[in-house]
């Protein structure tokens, strides 16, 4: 879909679209004919927010296809819904170019959210789908968004960077553990470093020489090597000298490995690498938009499989850190493979700052559901900041409690603690395992995004399937904490 923003509605566009404030059919310029306005009062229709009425007019010799489509309030989320709910109803609908038209006064910033609703709702991969009928194939590929706003431009710019991102993050959620594994996900980043990202990998034998027995261990069971891969971004100028740092959960299928989980279902573990997905993401939207600012994105990317090498239960690791893990479910991997991301970029970059992303747990989804991350922090302050990014981006959060009666949960008889803890609060307990891994005065937040990566039913700016969760609350962090 390509989108441009013009002052004059392009004579070819078979379709128009009029943005309607709640409520605010009268307000519409007089393009839009009686029997539009009486069709759309007709059909209920009242300018709610991503509502969409569709109808059809003669215009000289030709037939137009007219929406109306809701702003609700008018706030920016509303422009992007709108923008979102366009996409949704054209994307396959026959209709080929459109014009949208803005009510009187829209702000430049209000068009480039319609520009971001139509781009992320549009994404999908056909990649593998060669059999597509004509019916199911996207038509719509130009719209023209009418506006002299100033500004308008250079905000599509920037939030273009951020689409890109989100599809990105979509893309390697989406293709199967066959084809993004640890080497292939590293290769897909590749392309950042034209943007300017500088990329650094280790292979497994860097890292045994490391002593990440953690992460390794977890690898061992599978033909796939895995990798560790930092993407640095620094765009401060030098005046940012400890730059944040995004850790990211990089399995790229989980099968549970020995502790093997049950057929049904499994096939959903390709997107266990959706944590390592949102980083690879936020870094290229960051790279993309030139945001003044130093980031630094690391990705654990293994393959949990079970084999003849793989690590039994009882096994007892060492991770980087020098601390010793009892083994207990190899399928609690995630928390293996991010202590061992974690302690290699505290040492590496020194951050005052460290999110960390991660599918870690189903009991995230038995407690939050497919509507909130959640998030887990040692400081009040990180977590507010990240908690109202999140609410801004439509990435919403939600914070859950970390404390030494949960801690102790997870001593080991044997070692220096266990990959699980009892039934209770499993999300709580693994988010425990991997705070013994942050480093005094690091300012840590974990999330917990394991309901939020993949959709089973179609959202605001998505369709069913990978959501990018995670690009824009980061790239929104970014942006308030570092950029103000
Ligand atoms: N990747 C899973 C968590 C998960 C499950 C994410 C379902 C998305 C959907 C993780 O590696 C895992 O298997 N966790 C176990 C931990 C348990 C063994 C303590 C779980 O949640 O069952
Ligand atoms: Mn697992
Ligand atoms: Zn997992």
């Amino acid at each position: 879909m390509q989108i441009s923003i013009s002052a004059t509605r392009p004579a070819a566009a078979d379709s128009l679209a009029f943005l309607v404030r709640k409520d605010g059919i009268s307000d519409l310029p007089l393009t839009a004919s009686q029997i539009i306005r009486d069709g759309a009062s007709a059909a209920r229709f009242t300018g709610e927010a991503a509502s969409v009425f569709e109808t059809f007019v003669g215009e000289g010799d030709r037939t137009l296809r007219v929406l109306l489509t809701g702003i609700g309030g008018g706030t920016l989320q509303d422009y992007e819904k709108a923008g979102a709910a366009l996409a949704a109803k054209l994307g396959t609908s026959g209709a080929s170019s459109l014009a949208v038209e803005f009510p009187e006064g829209t702000e430049g910033e209000g068009v480039a959210r319609v520009a971001l609703g139509l781009t992320l709702r549009g994404w999908r991969m056909d990649t593998y789908r060669t059999r597509l009928s004509d019916k199911q194939k996207p038509t719509l590929k130009d719209v023209t968004l009418i506006s002299d706003a100033k500004g308008a431009k250079e905000a599509w710019e920037r939030l273009s960077a951020i689409a890109d991102g989100v599809a990105f993050a979509r893309e390697l959620v989406t293709e199967p553990a066959n084809i993004i594994y640890p080497e292939s996900f590293v290769e897909r980043c590749e392309p950042l470093k034209a943007l300017g990202v500088e990329i650094t990998v280790l292979d497994e034998k860097q890292m045994a020489e490391l002593g990440m027995g953690a992460l390794l261990g977890v690898a061992q069971g599978s033909a796939r090597k895995p990798r560790l891969l930092a993407l640095r971004w620094d765009g401060s100028g030098g005046s940012q000298q400890k730059p944040a740092v995004f850790v990211g959960k990089g399995v790229t299928f989980d099968t549970g490995g020995i502790s093997i989980k049950p057929a049904a279902g499994m096939e959903d573990m390709k997107w266990d690498m959706g944590g390592a997905a949102a980083v690879a993401g936020v870094m290229k939207a960051l790279a993309g938009r030139k945001a003044k600012a130093h980031v630094v994105g690391v990705c654990g990317l293994v393959e949990n499989m079970p084999g003849s090498n793989a690590q039994r239960p009882g096994d007892v690791v060492k991770s980087m850190s020098g601390q010793t893990i009892e083994v207990i479910n190899t399928d609690a991997e995630g928390r293996l493979v991010l202590c061992d991301a974690m302690h290699w970029a505290q040492k590496n970059f020194s951050p005052e700052i460290m999110i960390d992303l991660a599918t870690l747990t189903g009991a995230m989804i038995i407690s939050l559901g497919s509507e909130h991350g959640g998030i887990f922090s040692n400081d009040d302050g990180l977590a507010e900041q990240l908690l109202k990014a999140g609410k801004d981006a439509g990435d919403p959060l939600w914070r859950f409690p970390l404390s030494d009666a949960y801690n102790k949960l997870i001593d080991s008889p044997i070692a220096d603690m266990k990959n699980v803890g009892p039934r209770g609060a499993g999300s709580i307990t693994a988010a425990q395992f991997l705070q013994r891994f942050v480093e005094n005065g690091v300012k840590w937040a974990h999330l917990d995004i394991a309901g939020m990566v993949w959709a089973d039913k179609p959202g605001a700016t998505w369709d069913k399937g990978a959501t990018g969760y995670g690009v824009r609350l980061l790239d929104q962090f970014v942006s308030d904490v570092f950029e103000k």
